[in-house]
């Protein structure tokens, strides 16, 4: 079975350069609408933990349909093929032919056909003449997709500013985009304990870390430097299995660390014989500046 008979306004659409994703087409609604729409998305039970980015992309996304009086918007037991929100009029649930209730505005339904690839449960009807906001199945599910693309490609710019993975390939550094993690740490919060066994990178996203180390002559581990936003540690345990020389401890609220572990990173990348060897690479040509910054500081 079908599902409604009106003709898809195709007049409606069109491209929005604001539209953050150029694999869907915005349709231009004004605010109230939006409002109304997301409010709907909100209160929906299987929709409420979607992403915010995602619900902002569907409400860009859905176009009018009007539903006269009488007229099915959705058929039980058919495929389902679009998310809607109801703007304007009444709605009647019916089940095997039984009333099962009433829709009112702000309402949004058939998500569960969507969501769970099932038939559609219920039939829906127009008691009245209705404003119907519709989304269609595939460009839902290429919202997800795209958010995710677009997470990996943010991910990916960052990374390729971190100074320690500027040169490498792009295979490479999207490899690690796909094995990191982010977590979050809390002002005071031990990130790495000096003397601990490690087997973690990580790289700081946003926030301030304060790096200590225990000095011979003081009871307390004494502050190094502070590191900041693109800023990394811990690469050596990437390629070998030292313990930690240092502590690192949240300096913010909110720090948030993308964080890539050993063997992860051994499964996804590791294959890689030249990636360790740039990484290491790396580490020994830090190593040797640092050496020649100390020589350097001795002799004057
Ligand atoms: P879906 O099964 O995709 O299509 C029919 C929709 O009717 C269903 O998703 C829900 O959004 C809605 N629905 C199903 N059962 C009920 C119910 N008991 N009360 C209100 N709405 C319902």
């Amino acid at each position: 079975a079908k599902e409604g008979v009106s003709a898809e306004p195709t007049s409606r659409h069109y491209y929005n350069p604001s539209c953050q994703n150029p694999d869907v087409t915005c349709v231009r609604k004004d605010s109230s609408a939006k409002k109304l729409i997301t409010g709907a998305i909100m209160s929906n039970d299987f929709l409420q933990q979607l992403e915010a980015s995602h619900v902002r992309r569907m409400v860009d996304c859905m176009y009018e349909r009007v539903y006269t009086q009488s007229q099915l918007v959705i058929q039980e037991g058919a495929a389902g093929n679009h998310l809607y929100v109801l703007a304007e009029g009444l709605l009647d649930v019916i089940q095997n032919s039984r009333l099962l209730g009433q829709m009112h505005p702000g309402t949004a339904f058939g998500e569960l056909a969507i969501l769970y690839n099932c038939k559609r449960t219920a039939t829906v009807k127009a008691v009245k003449d209705s404003k119907i906001w519709v989304l269609d199945r595939q460009v839902f599910q290429n919202i997800m997709m795209s958010s995710a693309q677009a997470q990996h490609q943010e991910y990916f710019s960052f990374l390729r500013s971190v100074s320690l993975l500027k040169d490498l390939p792009e295979e490479k550094l999207s490899k690690i985009v796909d094995c990191l993690e982010v977590d979050f740490y809390d002002k005071g919060d031990y990130i790495i304990r000096e003397g601990e066994e490690g087997n973690t990178f990580f790289i700081i996203a946003k926030g301030q870390v304060c790096v200590t180390q225990a000095v011979e002559g003081s009871q307390e581990p004494q502050e190094i430097k502070k590191l900041g936003v693109g800023d990394y540690f811990g690469e050596k345990a990437l390629i070998s299995e030292d313990v930690r020389s240092a502590n690192i401890i949240a300096d913010e609220d909110d720090t948030q660390c993308l964080v890539i572990d050993r063997d992860t990173f051994n499964q996804m990348v590791g294959t890689y014989q030249e990636l360790q060897t740039y990484l290491r690479e790396y580490v020994f040509q830090l190593a040797l500046n640092d050496h020649d910054r100390r020589n350097a500081r001795k002799k004057s």
